[in-house]
Order: structure tokens, then sequence, then C-alpha cells
């Protein structure tokens, strides 16, 4: 029987022969790990009807769900036998087995109501566990605002993949998505846009109608509890002081003009950044302090990447904040921004992460940096002292074109820039270059879906698959090679079929 599990497992041993399941499944486990095994139980009932009997611990059971103490944060080992056993140190652990599991059957095990009789599950033992702690996926949801189902469906994709942080794009040029009650108009006049750009940027064409929406406490809890459930931690991301014109239009004192502006209706890097008075850096600082809050414990992303200075270089006020704080440089600006919303989630218990450019202007060593320009920052991040998440474009930004056809829909990036899945899997989470002595600052890796350009969902699943697929082996840290990973990837295709994702198809090799 074929084994086709994506990731990889780090050992997987098949032996020889079947076990056969049927309803009613019974799942003993500990009563401290329930909640686990009723996620398993609610997937299996919902994809093919079955009823599962989650018993006690010492009862007779088709699988056993243990705790033991040898199997780290996120590892688990799982044996099909007579009865099959999970054993995890964790909640997580027990999860991944599980999800496992549930690859080792059919496909239909990812759908929505099959008629399944009996389960064949081949004989294995597998004892497995990511390399990496951080392997996430990036959800611009501010360039096209994407619903709470949508986000939702996305963490499931990302948690049968073995990812396990979801960071959310909050607010950018184009939009700013989620209510801060304090500060009414980022929502109410920020959320929307009048028109959208309509084929490529350069096209200069627009759709003139209108687009917008954003998530309330209620949407937020709803997404954290369903990631939860599932093992999938929601980074939220506010990304200041560029990327902010959506917030200016909401309070024009916030910006560097007199006039006002609208939400903006192009894609790029709008010019209008915050100004750096004592208003604005107490806005930013109040904004984050109220989406932490919204996200206990969590790491918070402050954005910090791509922000113009012309606007700083042309104001008498910014000047004069150069000279109270003796900068020689506009762009050490920026670096008031970071360093006051550093202190405060730090102080408040919750990890920092910023996009590579924070470090221009000096940035705390314990912001941990998404390198996104290229490798060649997180090595620069790493030798600074910092961790360093990998988020490099040229291999991991799946807003770019899955293949060079003519027929690809457009995407943010002309040719040549392309990342087609082998590409993908081809990526060095450590980077190149980087000493060994450095490694352990590595977190992970991340792949980034900016929506300029993904407008549905099934847009989103076209860009999304199979890259993730790939990238998720490359991130748990088991790739082997193109041609060893090949017929596993076309085997999986049959579970996002099953889950109806709308993937690009695996083009044979030329
Ligand atoms: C980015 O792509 N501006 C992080």
């Amino acid at each position: 029987m074929d084994v086709d599990l994506v990731p990889r497992p780090r050992r997987l041993d098949v032996r020889s022969g079947t076990v056969t399941w049927r309803s009613p499944l019974r799942i003993a486990v500990e009563a401290q790990r329930y909640s686990v095994a009723q996620v398993f139980a609610d997937d299996l009932r919902g994809a093919i009807g079955w009823r599962v009997e989650i018993v006690a611990f010492d009862a007779p059971a088709d699988l056993l769900l243990r705790t033991v103490d040898d199997c780290g944060e996120e590892g688990y080992r799982l044996t099909v036998d007579d009865t099959a056993t999970i054993d995890a140190s964790t909640p997580a652990g027990l999860s991944y087995g599980l999800s496992v599991l549930r690859q080792l059957g059919p496909a239909s095990l990812f759908g929505d109501g099959a008629v399944v009789e009996t389960i064949a599950l081949p004989r294995v033992f597998i004892d497995d566990g990511p390399s990496y702690s951080w392997r996430g996926v990036h959800l611009d949801v501010a360039r096209h605002f994407l619903d709470v189902a949508t986000v939702c469906r996305l963490i499931d994709q990302i948690a049968v993949h073995r990812l396990n942080h979801l960071h959310l794009h909050l607010n950018d040029d184009q939009g700013w998505r989620i209510e801060i009650p304090t500060w009414p108009f980022l929502t109410q006049v920020g959320a929307y846009r009048r028109s959208t750009p309509i084929g490529h940027e350069r096209d200069q064409l627009d759709d003139h109608v209108a687009h917008g929406g954003f998530y309330d406490a209620r949407d937020i809890a709803t997404i954290r509890q369903h990631a939860a459930r599932r093992f999938v931690h929601i980074v939220p991301e506010i990304d200041l002081p560029g990327h902010a014109q959506a917030a200016i239009a909401a309070y024009p004192s916030l910006g560097n003009l007199d006039d006002p502006l609208e939400v903006w209706t192009r894609w790029g890097i709008s010019e209008h950044v915050l100004n750096v008075s004592e208003e604005a850096l107490g806005f930013a600082d109040d904004v984050v302090r109220h989406v932490a809050d919204l996200f206990p414990g969590s790491p918070v992303h402050i954005g910090g990447d791509e922000c113009p200075t012309t606007e700083w270089s042309s104001s008498t006020a910014a000047a004069e904040v150069m000279v109270e704080h003796g900068f020689t440089d506009v762009a050490q600006l920026q670096g008031l921004f970071t360093s006051r919303l550093t202190e405060w989630l730090l102080a408040h218990g919750h990890e920092v992460v910023a996009w590579d450019e924070v470090m221009d202007a000096g940035a705390d060593a314990r912001v941990v940096i998404a390198a996104w320009r290229s490798s060649g920052m997180a090595v620069q991040a790493a030798q600074s002292g910092h961790d360093v998440i990998m988020a490099p474009m040229q291999f991991l930004y799946f807003d770019w074109l899955n293949a060079e056809g003519a027929d690809e829909p457009v995407a943010l990036a002309p040719l040549p820039f392309c990342t087609p899945w082998e590409k993908v899997y081809r990526f060095s989470v450590i980077p190149p270059g980087l000493d060994a002595s450095l490694h352990h600052r590595v977190r992970g890796a991340q792949a980034q879906l900016w929506t300029e350009y993904i407008a549905t969902r099934d847009h989103l699943d076209y860009m999304a698959f199979p890259r993730l697929a790939a990238f998720s082996e490359v991130v748990w840290g088991t790739k082997t090679s193109e041609a060893e990973f090949r017929p596993r990837l076309t085997a999986h295709l049959s579970r996002l079929e099953a889950m109806g994702v709308r993937y690009r198809a695996v083009d044979q090799p030329s």
C-alpha cells in the first residue's frame, strides 16, 4: 500500500498488511486530552458520517492517545496496529499524529459527506517532529478583504500541512480591517475604498466598485478559537508608519499634508505615511495595544516595511523632531515607532515581529525579523542578534506567478519573476552564508499571500497550492528531492480535491 504523506515524517516504517476500521470508531484518551480527540472525531463525522465514541483511557478502543514525556513540543509517535496508538507530549503533538493518521486513510477523509463503509489503514510506525518552530503563512486581508469563513478555511488547510502560524496583515494603504473602538473612523472610513485596479496596476484601469470590510472583536475571537482547535497561532500585524494611507484617510491629522486623502485605490507603496508627532506615535501605540489585547500572549507584528521618507524630508515638524533626537538621517525617524511599540509589547508579554527594514533605523535585538527582501537580510539580522523568520520574496511570495505560461492569471510581479512549486521545494530555510553558530537564530519560515491580485477564494487556492504543500515539507524539515516529492505531491492532490481546494495543476516534468 502506498503511503504518500505531506509533509513527509522524519521516520516512516511501512509494515506489511493493513488494519480495517469501521463505524463506530472508539478512541481512548485521558480526560485532559479530550478536546483534541473531539476535533478528530468531528472531522471524521463531517467527512464520512461515522460515529466516533470517545471512551475512557482504559477502555477497549481502535485508537489510543497517550501522553508521554519524550516527544518534544510538537512531536509524536504513531503506530498503526490492531490498536493504533499515538504518543505525544503535548496536545499539539497529538493533533499532528491525528492529522497524519487522517492522511493514512482515503482522501475522502478530507471531504464532506462521502459514504465509506470501511477504512484500510497501512500498518506503520512513524516517529516525527518538526525541525522549525515557526511554520507560517501570511495572509493580506487589507488589499482584498477576506471574510471569517475564508480565513477559517485557510486555517484548516494550514493545519492539514502541519503549519502552525497564520500572520494576518490587517491594514495597508488600501484598507483598514480591524475595529478599534476608540478610533472608529479607522473602520467607518478606512475599511472601504471606492475603486480597485482592473488587471495589472500598470494598465491604469479602475473598476469603480466599492470594496471593503473589517473584523470586529467577535470575528477575531471566532478566528482565534477556530485556529486554537487546530494549534495554529494567529499573529496580527499592524503595519505602520508606512502603508498608512487608509489610517490617514480616517484621521487626516495623522498625515503630513493639509489636504485630506482617500483610502488608496492604486497598488504600490503610497508616499503618504504617518507624521512623527506625539499624536501619531500615540495613535500607533494605542492601536497596537488594543490589537495586542485581542491576542493575549501572542506575538504581534508591527510592520515597518517600505516607509518612504519623502514627506518627512519636506516637513518642518519632522525636522524639529530630528533635532530633538539628534538624528542625522530622516530614516531614523521610523525608529521612534519601532522602539515605542517594542517596549510596550515586550513589557506586556508579547513577542515583537517586524519586517526587515526596521533594522535600518536600529531595533531592539529581541525583535524577531521577518526577512523578506532577501535571504541576505536574514543573515544580517542573525548577525545583529535577532531571531529570524525566513520570508524571502524570491522563494516565498506566493503572489508571484506559479508558472511562465501566458495563460497564468495576472500576478504581482511580471516575468521573469516566477515561483513554481519546484523552486519553493528547493528553498533552504537556513539562509546561504549563515555561520553554523547562528543557525539557532532561524525560527523557521513563512509563505506570503499578498492579495493585490487575489480577490476571490478560488484564486487564493490557486496561488497557495500546490506551493504551500511543497513549502510545508521544506519547513517541517524533511524535504528530499524534487523527483521523490513529485509523486507524493501528485497523490496529495486528491486530498486537496476532497477539501475543495482549487489548486494549480502540477505540470509533468519537461
Ligand atoms: C513587503 O513585502 N513589503 C513586506
